[in-house]
């Protein structure tokens, strides 16, 4: 049992929905998973397996629920989802942005929200009263709780424009297993998080190899 017990909302219910929601709940907090279907299959199973602590519900019932909310749904989503739970749910949270925007219609991945700076300053402006910071997006889901590479954990890295918020992600970090995390700074700073997951893509791709992560050596 942790020594705070964490009511976090996490909105989502792919691959990093219910990786962070697992990981939240095994670390003893309770979690509410957001999603768009009353009827959600993956959220419904999920439910099941994590145990007592675990609900589920609509967008604005996660959001309300959380101290803590999560986006893990395709950045290009995010709007809506804001639109779906109402922008007063998140006011005065600290909200994670675990989320990516990622436009393959070239054949290669490319920032797809690069005009609005990034998926976390987009975030940030719609939720003026709530706390971004930007975090997860660099990794892939495999490795999001309790990393695990033959070199040990790889760096975490994020940015937000509130320091408390950030010290508290940092935390949360450290109980999910990554002992280093890169602060990058503001929120603004999220454009240069979201570029190195197309440099993870094509460094994954290349190498074929997705359970890679980054991290700064000297
Ligand atoms: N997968 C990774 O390894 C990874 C790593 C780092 C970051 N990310 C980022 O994390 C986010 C989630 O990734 P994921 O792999 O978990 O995605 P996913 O498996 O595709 O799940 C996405 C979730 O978002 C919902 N969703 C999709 N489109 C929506 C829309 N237009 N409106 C409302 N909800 C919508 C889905 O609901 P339905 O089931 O109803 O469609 C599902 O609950 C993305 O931004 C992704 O880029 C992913």
């Amino acid at each position: 049992m942790p020594k705070t017990v964490l009511k976090v909302g996490v909105l989502g219910s792919g691959e990093v929905g219910q990786t962070l929601a697992t990981g939240f709940a095994t670390l003893g907090h309770q979690v509410r998973m957001g999603t768009r279907r009353v009827r959600d299959a993956k959220a419904a199973a999920w439910v099941k397996s994590a145990g007592g602590k675990a609900s589920r519900g609509t967008f604005a019932e996660a959001a309300e629920f959380g101290e803590i909310v999560v986006f893990a749904v395709p950045a290009t989503a995010n709007l809506d989802v804001v639109r779906a739970a109402g922008p007063g749910a998140f006011s005065g949270k600290l909200v994670i942005d675990a989320t990516n925007a990622i436009d393959e219609s070239s054949g290669q991945p490319e920032l797809a929200l690069a005009g609005e700076g990034s998926a976390g300053e987009q975030l940030q402006r719609v939720l003026p009263d709530a706390r971004v910071v930007k975090c997860f997006n660099t990794v892939a889901a495999s490795l999001m709780f309790r990393p695990d590479t033959v070199f040990g954990p790889p760096d975490m890295f994020i940015a937000g424009d509130d320091a408390r918020a950030k010290k508290r992600v940092t935390a949360i970090l450290k109980d999910f297993g990554w002992p280093s995390v890169v602060d990058f700074g503001p929120i603004r700073s999220a454009r240069w998080l979201e570029a190195m997951t197309i440099a993870w893509l094509y460094t994954a791709n290349a190498k074929e190899d997705w359970g890679i992560g980054w991290k700064a050596i000297s």
